[in-house]
């Protein structure tokens, strides 16, 4: 063991060479294939975005066409997944219920399983797993809320349709909200990837077991779903709430954050690797309050959001740690306004960061990684002898 480099939680290991995302954290710099987010988020839609990571370059007019139209071909999913759907009881969480359906499509598409397949038919299977996770996430809603689901519009574009499939009620004429759909195509653009993170290490080390597309990002989410990680929009809100329910004294809160003997957290602050801003959050926090005024939504947790955000930035022991607000901050905010429910606020990540496990796991298995396999030093009993039951 005296080779072996101990690393917990991987703080310095790099475990892969990448050529998808950029990411400088004493910067705040975020380049997905060279372009910055911010660029990306101001022009761009997030299926482009899908398409340059995945495939490493913008697409031409026609490049784009295409791939729109093969997502629209396959939005549709079996009718037996709504079988295993219904099994689900309504409490259940919709990022399980989200893993699961992913799983489940490496049975209705067993050829997935082959670690051998074209290119072509990885790519099918790339394809359908982009059309069909928004029908999945709308379908774990409804679950929840124990309404029919609805069918996908292909008529619409990927955001238009996923709102329409979460919020379409029956016989009702659903019309998507322009301002709700581009401001849910920016969160997405700015969840697409985030290079070696939790989750997708978690994708590229599945997959490098030669694990399928669909064995890879249902690990994945399951990942993401940790308060640690993408749990952490939600928890903002339910820390705001429970905040504002306390008369919004965001001193005595700080004063828990600081607490070395309570466990709570700032939720949405700190990062691993931003160590000056989150590039992310300053994008969020100008589109919370664009959207918020957009759609005339006041809501005062934005507010108590703000004040927290002041007293922490000039709070020493934020600053010595270089604790910032990170993405999940004001996303969760946005998200509330747009109609989502806080328990859909993780889907909502894996929805945007869909491409970005897909790219990597499509860049770990073209560059032939070997499996991921790490060591330990082991610090258990030495040798010692079994004894008897009637000896313990
Ligand atoms: N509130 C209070 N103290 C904090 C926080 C926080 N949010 N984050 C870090 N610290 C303290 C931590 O207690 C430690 O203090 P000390 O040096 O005295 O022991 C120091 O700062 C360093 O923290 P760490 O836990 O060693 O840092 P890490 O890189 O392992 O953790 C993190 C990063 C994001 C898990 C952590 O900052 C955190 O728990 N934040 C709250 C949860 C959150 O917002 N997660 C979303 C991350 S961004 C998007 C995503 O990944 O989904």
């Amino acid at each position: 063991s005296g080779l072996i480099t101990l690393d917990p939680g991987y703080k310095n290991t790099g475990s892969t060479t990448s050529a998808i995302t950029f990411l400088d954290g004493e910067k705040g710099i975020l380049r997905y294939r060279g372009y910055s987010i911010e660029e990306l988020a101001e022009k761009s839609t997030f299926v482009e975005v899908a398409y340059l990571l995945i495939y490493g370059e913008l697409p031409s007019q026609e490049q784009l066409n295409k791939f729109q139209n093969e997502i629209k071909v396959h939005t549709l999913v079996h009718e037996d997944i709504k079988k295993i759907l219904e099994g689900f009881p309504s409490n259940a969480h919709p990022m399980g219920v989200l893993s699961s359906l992913v799983t489940s499509l490496t049975a209705f598409y067993p050829e997935s399983l082959d670690p051998n397949r074209s290119a072509d038919k990885v790519n099918l299977s790339i394809i359908r797993i982009l059309a069909k996770m928004p029908t999945f996430a709308a379908w774990a809603y409804k679950n929840e809320v124990g309404h029919p689901v609805n069918y996908p519009d292909n008529r619409l574009d990927y955001c238009s349709n996923f709102l329409k499939m979460m919020f379409a009620l029956p016989a009702e004429e659903y019309q998507v909200d322009p301002v709700v759909a581009n401001a849910l195509d920016k969160l997405l653009i700015l969840h697409a990837d985030h290079e070696q993170n939790c989750s997708t290490s978690t994708v590229r080390i599945v997959g490098s077991s030669q694990a399928s597309l669909y064995a890879s990002i249902s690990a994945g989410i399951n990942a993401l779903w940790g308060p640690l990680h993408g749990g952490a929009n939600s928890a903002v809100i339910h820390m705001l709430e429970n905040i504002q329910k306390d008369g919004g004294d965001t001193k005595k809160w700080m004063g828990k954050a600081k607490d070395k003997d309570d466990p709570f957290r700032l939720m949405g602050f700190g990062h691993r690797v931003y160590k000056n801003f989150d590039p992310r959050a300053k994008i969020i926090k100008k589109a919370a309050d664009d959207v918020l005024s957009k759609l005339g939504v006041n809501d005062p947790i934005l507010e108590i959001a703000k004040g927290l955000e002041e007293v922490a930035l000039s709070d020493d022991y934020f600053i010595e740690r270089k604790l910032y607000p990170n993405v999940d901050f004001y996303s969760g905010i946005i998200y509330r306004a747009l109609g989502i429910p806080v328990d859909m606020f993780t889907v909502m990540f894996a929805l945007g960061r869909l491409p970005g496990w897909i790219a990597q796991w499509k860049e770990m298995r073209e560059n032939h990684e070997p499996i991921g396999r790490p060591r330990q030093i082991y610090v258990g009993h030495n040798l010692r002898s079994y004894v008897d039951m009637n000896n313990r």
